[in-house]
This record gives structure tokens, sequence and C-alpha cells, in this order.
């Protein structure tokens, strides 16, 4: 990584600004994953350590600029205290008179974290006087924020871009995002098999684009496979189809073959005669040939067969990527394909490196996580990396002399 990171600067005595991505799935007030709050533990451990003033702050959810209770970071300071055993003070605005006080009242070694920035709408208008009025807090700013990277808001950005914030580093929990995803794509343990699942070809357009250039094989599942498979002039029923993207399609099947590029589509499918409502609903299924589906079938997950073949593909591996399920795994009949390739990812001695969202829930929801080399914190950000893009949080960041 060509970033700084905390350990280069000096925090002692410093205010430190630390922009964390606490946002946390939450159900009726209680969170209901805390792995994000876990994950940006070492940076706030080493900030108040080494004598800093930690100031954290954060968003959760898309309040829409106003104040909402639901949306409260309240829950998460007290989660935060339980996790590093030790106070942590809770600011009950942003940059309001509460936050002022509790900062100026901050001893060296003290943590606190502000209340919802997304209850300001300047946070992602990225405006200048709301980036102002952040930098009061911040001797240092340090983002650790990776799953927000990817957004050019005043604490993620603004602050640093207009010049408020002139050490800006990152914590250990972007440089481990950086070195994992970045290493797996960048510098891979070969052969680098890459797993690409989700609904849409039109969502992963740009990962495919970029690993078609890195990766030795690329193995397609879950919706978007039907797209792939119709271009090639199979039957796939009522699968899921982007019709306007199946050129695109052809054009990436004729790339993978001029780069040497395995790039391998589902030999069979599990098929229904319609998509679950609710999600989790029984519904009659049956498991076809990919040559066989139905008028009438939609495909639902990838079948025994495929799973098998693509398993083989991962044990060979030196390196895998994933991101996407490779089916509707929220439905217990349609789980086991997504379920299939967890498993064979964790056999396997490979360097694995799974992207946020729902791989890395199902990864989780499995009981697998810690057999994976890396399971990023972010969703949109992992794949916004994976396609090659710069993200505005890590770009701003102070570089290595
Ligand atoms: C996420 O959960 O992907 C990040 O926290 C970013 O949230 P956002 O999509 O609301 O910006």
């Amino acid at each position: 990584m060509n970033k700084k990171t905390i350990e280069s600067v000096n925090v002692k005595d410093k205010k430190c600004l630390v922009r964390c991505d606490f946002n946390v799935p939450m159900s009726g007030g209680a969170i209901t994953d805390d792995t994000r709050i876990r994950a940006a533990l070492p940076t706030i451990k080493y900030l108040y350590e080494h004598g800093a003033k930690v100031i954290l702050c954060s968003h959760l959810g898309r309040p829409k600029g106003e104040f909402n209770l639901k949306y409260s970071l309240k829950p998460v300071s007290v989660r935060l205290s339980e996790l590093l055993g030790r106070p942590v003070v809770f600011a009950n605005d942003v940059v309001g008179e509460d936050a002022k006080a509790k900062v100026a009242a901050l001893k060296s070694g003290e943590v606190m974290l502000l209340e919802n920035l997304r209850f300001h709408k300047e946070e992602e208008a990225n405006d200048k006087e709301f980036c102002r009025s952040l930098s009061q807090f911040c001797d240092i700013y340090v983002n650790d924020a990776f799953g927000t990277a990817h957004r050019a808001h005043a604490s993620t950005a603004g602050i640093v871009t207009y010049g408020f914030a002139h050490t800006a580093v990152a914590g250990f929990l972007i440089a481990k995002e950086l070195e994992c995803l970045g290493g797996a794509i960048e510098s891979p343990r070969r052969p680098l098999v890459a797993i690409l699942g989700g609904a849409k070809v039109s969502d992963k357009i740009g990962v495919i684009n970029n690993l078609i250039d890195k990766a030795d094989t690329i193995l397609i599942g879950g919706g978007m496979a039907y797209t792939f498979l119709k271009a090639k002039g199979l039957n796939i029923g009522k699968s899921l189809c982007e019709e306007d993207k199946l050129d695109l399609a052809r054009e990436l099947i004729a790339k993978a073959k001029e780069r040497n590029v395995k790039l391998l589509l589902p030999i069979d499918a599990k098929v229904a005669k319609a998509f679950p409502d609710p999600i989790d609903a029984e519904v009659p299924f049956r498991q076809v040939d990919i040559n066989e589906i139905g008028a009438d079938d939609m495909a639902l997950d990838i079948g025994e067969e495929t799973a098998n073949f693509y398993a083989g593909e991962i044990r060979s591996a030196g390196t895998v990527v994933w991101n996407g399920p490779m089916g509707v795994f929220e439905n217990k009949n349609f789980a086991s394909g997504t379920y299939s390739i967890a498993s064979a990812v964790a056999d396997s001695k490979c360097i694995s490196v799974v992207g946020g969202g729902d791989s890395a829930a199902a990864v989780q929801q499995m009981g697998l996580a810690d057999k994976m080399t890396h399971i990023s914190t972010g969703g949109g950000a992992s794949l916004e990396y994976l396609e090659g893009k710069i993200l505005p949080g890590i770009d701003c960041l102070n570089n290595v002399d």
C-alpha cells in the first residue's frame, strides 16, 4: 500500500478523528451483527494505547439528512464500550454543542463517538463548511471505513481534499483490506479463480472486465449466469435475463477466449415455476441439465454437477476471489449451490478473499468465516475495488514518502 498508516504519525495527545464504518445491521434497536465494530477495534486500541484522544465518527443507514432515533449510533457506542472494556463517551450530535463540549473534555487515551454523520445532509453532499466544522475535532484524520471508502462524502474525503486535514492516514482495517483484496488480484498465487454470482450482469460488468485481465478462471453463478447462457443460444425459460446485456455477455465470452481465461457457466440448475414469495417460501423445484430448462422454468440455483465441477476448480486454485451468491440462498431449497461453493473454498488450501455483502453473509451463516483468509467488510466498496476503480476515501490519504 502506498498510503501512510497510523503507525507513521505521532498520535500522542492529538485529537484523532477516525472515520469508521459502523453501518451495522439492526433489528428493533439491537445490533444483529457487530462484525464491522469488531473490525475497527485494532485501530481504536492502537490509538488510545498511544495516548491519542480518539474521536470516532460514522454513518448508520440512510436517514436522509434528518435526525431519526432509529439510526442513532448510541447502541453502537454501548457495544463498542463492551468490546473495548472501557467507557466510550457518546455525543448526542455531530458538530453541535454537545460534541464540542465532550471533545473539549476528552483526555488523552479516552474514546468518544459522535452521533450519525448522515443526520446532516451536508455529509453526503460533501459540503465544505461541514468539512470545516468536522475538522475542529481533527489534528490527525484517520480513515478506517473501508466499507464507505467508495463514497466521496465530507467525512470520507472532503475533509482532506478541501485541505482541512493535512495529516490523513489509513487505519489498520483499510490497510488489511487493501493488502488482502489488492494482493489477491495484483500478485495472486496462481491459478487465480474468480467466483462471481448475484442477480445481474450489469452489477458485475466492471468486475468481470477487470478480472478478465487478471484471473485464470472465472466461475459464473447466480441469476446473471442466465444472460450469458442465453447469449450462447440456450433456452433459459423464465430465468432472469437482461436482454440489453446479451451483446455484452457475448463480448465478455469472446474476450475471455481471446485472453485464454476459462469463463465457466453452469451445466445444470435447480428450477421452479415461480420465484418464491416470500423469499423463504417452500416451492416445488427440480434439478435439470442446462440444456433442458423448460419454457416456464425459472433457474434459482446452480445444480449439483455444476457445484462439483466448480469445486474441482476451487480445489486446484492458488487464490480465490468470491463475490456474489450462486442462487437464491435465502431459500433453503436454493441455498446448496452457494453453500457448496463456500465449503469448497473453506476446504481448499488457497488464499481466499470473500467480497462483502451476500457472499460474506452466506459464509458467516455457515460458520465458515474463520476458514477464509479474508472476508471484506465492504459490499459496494469491495466491488468497486475489484472493478479497479479509485476509492475516494483511500485516494485522499497521504502517500508514503
Ligand atoms: C455499506 O454498507 O455498504 C456502507 O456502509 C456504505 O453505505 P451506503 O451504501 O449507504 O453509502
